[in-house]
């Protein structure tokens, strides 16, 4: 279970601070599909962040399994993040020198296992067989958004987060990656989707709506 307690995010900037999360709390049971809807600026993202690991709230607490994520030191944080999140970045996120199959490979970095062997599994699974020795540059903008989900999908995670992995897609390649997170929950994933997609209802158990960093309902 991922339960965020009194979770606020301020960023300070030089003249003003940004209130990006407002006491926000929320439980989301494993095994969950979530969709997270809110207009741009209501600190979806931030929220995402925060539930990865990878943005420390300014308050409140983030606890995942009876873990207290933001209490681990930090390279325990950066391994419980490489072996039970998966995290779709908004805009990809993926290494520019890096092929196909190393981008992949990169999610290993902080996990500690070496999935050599799963590797080609996923090129094959997301389509990107024929892809491997690309670089980012060399895809489209579909083909960038599958290695993306390959990456996220390489250490088994328990928990995949995803960011709008859809919003730069045709509708075609919108579904493809949203059946495959689908097929990641019918496995017993957790999933939590920042989406503007009208259909996501059809994948999601249920909707989480931002304004302003708060949960409106
Ligand atoms: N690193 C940062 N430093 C300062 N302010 C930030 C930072 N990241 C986000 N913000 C601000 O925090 C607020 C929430 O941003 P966030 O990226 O979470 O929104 P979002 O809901 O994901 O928006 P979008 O739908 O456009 O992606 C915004 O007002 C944004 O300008
Ligand atoms: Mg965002």
């Amino acid at each position: 279970m991922i339960k965020l307690i009194n979770l606020s995010k301020k960023y300070q900037m030089k003249d003003k601070n940004i209130n990006a999360l407002d006491q926000v709390s929320i439980s989301i049971d494993s095994g969950e599909f979530v969709a997270i809807r809110g207009p741009s600026g209501c600190g979806k993202s931030s929220l995402l962040l925060s539930i990865g690991g990878m943005s420390r709230p300014t308050e409140g607490e983030l606890i995942i399994d009876n873990t207290s994520i933001y209490k681990l030191s930090k390279n325990e944080r950066c391994h419980y993040r490489g072996t039970n999140i998966g995290f779709i970045f908004q805009a990809f996120h993926l290494i520019p020198y890096l092929s196909v199959k190393d981008n992949i490979l990169s999610a290993n970095i902080h996990s500690g296992k070496y999935r050599t062997d799963q590797v080609d599994a996923l090129m094959d699974k997301f389509n990107l067989g024929l892809r491997s020795n690309h670089k980012p540059s060399e895809l489209s903008t579909g083909e960038k958004q599958r290695v993306a989900l390959a990456r996220a999908f390489l250490n088994e995670p328990s928990i995949i987060l995803a960011d709008e992995p859809t919003g730069n897609l045709d509708p075609q390649n919108a579904i493809i990656v949203l059946n495959h997170l689908k097929e990641f929950q019918k496995n017993g994933g957790t999933v939590v989707l920042v989406t503007h997609q009208n259909n996501a209802e059809e994948y999601s158990d249920r909707t989480i709506n931002m304004e302003t960093g708060k949960i409106i309902s």
